[in-house]
């Protein structure tokens, strides 16, 4: 199921439609005619891509019906000059909402959290779910990871895929990229760029969101984002072991606890198998640890609001 059927729920519902691996993929969305629309408009792509999953559109969590896989877009999207911050008190309402209606019809679901603020609505989402830890993660590493591999392979160094870093701590200012486990084939990423340009490189990453809303002028980014939160629910549905940077709850490795923050995870067909400890630069984890308390401090601020 994917709530919010806007732009990012559009290519997640998509590529989750492609794979086909799917009896069916639900889009569910208060505007029941986008959800509607957007779900014939995929149906019709059936013999283009070779899928036969089924694509039903729906305007409410009740009438989707259970699902294994909850993908949660539904919300208000970053405009110019607008923080991800700006967002969460109009968007925790929605997540709040959406995920109690979630635990209601689908009991034993992994959700997937989009909804900005990243990190504080995934927290939000598990809260209001009542579900255990390892069935609600949040993406947005493996967007963060995706942007600093592509903006790295523009320098030459080698192709995207073939660039592997990690995205972690928030989706947002604090994100972190730790550079020691930052590698271009198979060596050192420090060893082949110079040590400024890598760190433009972080800072251009940290802020494509906002630069793709520049230039969009409306919206925010869609196509990388979707596909990021269908790579996270494929990885999961094959059990694949997988290990992908998550919003998830920290469990007292890295020396945090009780927040959800980006960190490695392993994804199994029931969420977080395990959180991957990597071992880390004093900088690099004096940085994580400062993301996690930044994170913190903002959910205090959501409590003192509602
Ligand atoms: P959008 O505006 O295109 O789509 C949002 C959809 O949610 C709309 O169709 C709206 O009708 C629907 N919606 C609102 N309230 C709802 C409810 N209670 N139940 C069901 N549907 C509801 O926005 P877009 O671009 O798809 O972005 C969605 C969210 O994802 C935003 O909060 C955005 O900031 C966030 N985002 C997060 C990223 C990440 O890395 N975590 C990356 C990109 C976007
Ligand atoms: C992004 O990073 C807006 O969070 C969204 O594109």
């Amino acid at each position: 199921m994917v709530v919010g059927a806007g732009n990012v729920g559009m290519i997640a519902a998509m590529r989750l439609a492609d794979a086909d691996v799917f009896d069916e993929v639900v889009l569910v969305d208060i505007d029941e005619g986008r959800a509607g629309g957007v779900a014939l408009d995929l149906t019709h792509t059936a013999a283009l891509s070779g899928f036969a999953t089924r694509v039903r559109g729906v305007g409410s969590v009740e009438a989707a019906g259970p699902a294994d896989y909850v993908i949660i877009t539904a919300g208000r999207p970053r405009q110019p000059g607008m923080s991800r911050s700006d967002l969460i008190s109009t968007n925790a309402a929605i997540v709040g909402d959406v995920a109690r209606r979630v635990a209601a019809t689908s009991p034993q679901a992994v959700i997937v959290v989009v909804t900005n603020p990243l990190d504080e609505m995934t927290q939000h989402a598990w809260a209001a779910s009542g579900f255990p830890a390892e069935r609600v993660l949040g993406m947005a590493g493996v967007l963060d990871t995706a942007r600093f591999q592509a903006l790295a392979a523009l320098t030459g160094v080698a192709r995207a895929d073939q660039i592997h870093a990690w995205a972690l701590g928030s989706h947002g200012e604090e994100m972190v990229i730790p550079l020691s486990h930052a590698t271009a084939a198979g060596r050192p990423l420090t060893a082949a760029i110079p040590t400024a340009d890598l760190d433009a490189i972080v800072n251009r990453a940290r802020g494509s969101g906002a630069e793709v809303v520049g230039l969009l002028r409306s919206g925010s980014a869609f196509m990388a984002p979707g596909m990021s939160a269908a790579r996270m629910v494929l990885a999961m549905v094959a059990d694949s072991g997988e290990v992908m940077p998550a919003a998830v709850l920290a469990d007292g490795s890295y020396g945090i606890r009780d927040v959800y923050v980006g960190l490695p995870a392993r994804l199994g067909r029931g969420g977080v198998r395990e959180i991957v400890q990597l071992d880390l630069r004093p900088d690099e984890l004096a940085a994580l640890r400062e993301a996690a308390d930044r994170i913190r401090e903002r959910l205090g601020q959501l409590a003192e609001a509602s």
